[in-house]
């Protein structure tokens, strides 16, 4: 069988270099289009781009020209990295032109038939494509939630079917590769923290985490009943957002009954054993110093969520530290699975 043909639109960015590094050797998924702004159209891809991550610039894509959004694109499968000041309008015209596109940015996350993807907790919204297809007349657009809130949403999903999660507080510290090249200025982050993010941060973590544990019913998203509040700090790590998550549960629950839950979590991926799925979602982590950044993002290939630090709280119900790889479970590889997801379902346009 040959590999689907896939495009990665703003290719040459943070997230975009990470769709290209993992889909590299990817079983089902071949990179045949690569998509930037008008700097970089008509360049190859390695003269458009500065790599920086680890290894070298996969050698299948690295004379490949990059094309401008004007461009007709053949894949049917586009994987979305562009900046959030184009990816609105852009993804929803490739939509209706009858593309999948599986997108990182934020324009259309909140739209009332776009799934808001988490394939371990939430698969069924899946179902709102075909409410969706209806209005674009073919293609569809998925996106995957804001980087923190994948790690902070893995966290709460089998809390929250186990016990119910009334409320919850969370404190972010996030890494610099979250805000894409160059990022925050190295003068502005050496020794020190920032505690602001721009582009609504604290607004996705408060809400995006209802909609993804929210209902599907047919016809519209309803959202989870808890409240949500959060204070979000830049601090200066390379890769990793660590969580502080306070949590008020509905009905009360040790630290060793929410490890379990935690550690027993699993969902359709691996049921199906996709090729990007960490066989474990959630590593709960025992050593009392633990989740760090540096020693804990790259488990199951960074597509694990560590949890560490369960405990007590003399003002919530309980307390824990959540990391996840905030450019591989928090973007592109987020992204994949969801692909994989959609394919494994058939749910794929025609080639
Ligand atoms: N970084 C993360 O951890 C992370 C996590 C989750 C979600 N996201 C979201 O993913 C998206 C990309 O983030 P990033 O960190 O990868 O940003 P980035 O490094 O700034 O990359 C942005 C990409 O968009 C392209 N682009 C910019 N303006 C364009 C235009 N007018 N037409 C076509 N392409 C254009 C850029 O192409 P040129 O190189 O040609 O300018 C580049 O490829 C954002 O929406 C972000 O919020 C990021």
């Amino acid at each position: 069988m040959s590999r689907i043909p896939v495009g990665v639109l703003g290719a040459t960015g943070a997230v975009g270099q990470r769709f290209v590094q993992l889909l590299e050797n990817h079983p089902w998924f071949e990179v045949q289009e690569l998509v930037a702004s008008d700097r970089s159209a008509g360049k190859p891809y390695r003269e458009a781009t500065t790599w920086r991550l680890a290894g070298e610039s996969p050698a299948a894509t690295a004379d490949r020209v990059v094309l401008g959004l004007g461009d007709t694109l053949k894949s049917p499968l586009l994987f979305s990295g562009l900046d959030s000041s184009v990816a609105g309008e852009a993804e929803a015209d490739l939509a209706v032109r009858g593309h999948a596109v599986i997108s990182n940015s934020r324009n259309h996350r909140q739209d009332p038939d776009v799934p808001l993807l988490v394939p371990e907790i939430n698969a069924d919204h899946i179902a709102a494509i075909e409410v969706q297809k209806k209005r674009t007349g073919g293609g569809y657009i998925v996106t995957n939630p804001n980087c923190s809130v994948v790690g902070l949403v893995m966290a709460l999903a089998p809390l929250h079917r186990a016990f119910g999660i009334e409320s919850a507080v969370v404190v972010t510290l996030q890494a610099l590769s979250g805000a894409g090249y160059p990022g925050v200025a190295s003068l502005d982050i050496a020794d020190n923290v920032v505690p602001y993010i721009g582009g609504g941060e604290e607004e996705k973590i408060e809400t995006e985490p209802l909609k993804i544990l929210g209902q599907w019913d047919g016809k519209a998203f309803e959202p989870a009943r808890m409240s949500l509040s959060s204070s979000v700090h830049r601090v200066n790590v390379v890769d990793g957002h660590t969580m502080a998550v306070f949590l008020r549960l509905l009905r009360k629950a040790s630290p060793e009954e929410a490890a379990d839950a935690l550690a027993g979590f699993r969902g359709e991926p691996q049921e199906r054993k996709l090729p990007s799925a960490p066989a474990q979602p959630i590593h709960v982590l025992s050593d009392a110093n633990r989740p760090q950044p540096r020693l804990d993002r790259d488990r199951e290939r960074g597509m694990a969520v560590s949890v560490g630090r369960i405990r007590g709280d003399r003002v919530f119900d309980l307390r824990l530290e959540a990391l996840v790889h905030n450019t591989i479970r928090g973007a592109a590889g987020a992204a994949i699975l969801n692909a994989e997801l959609l394919h494994a379902r058939g749910m794929l346009p025609e080639r």
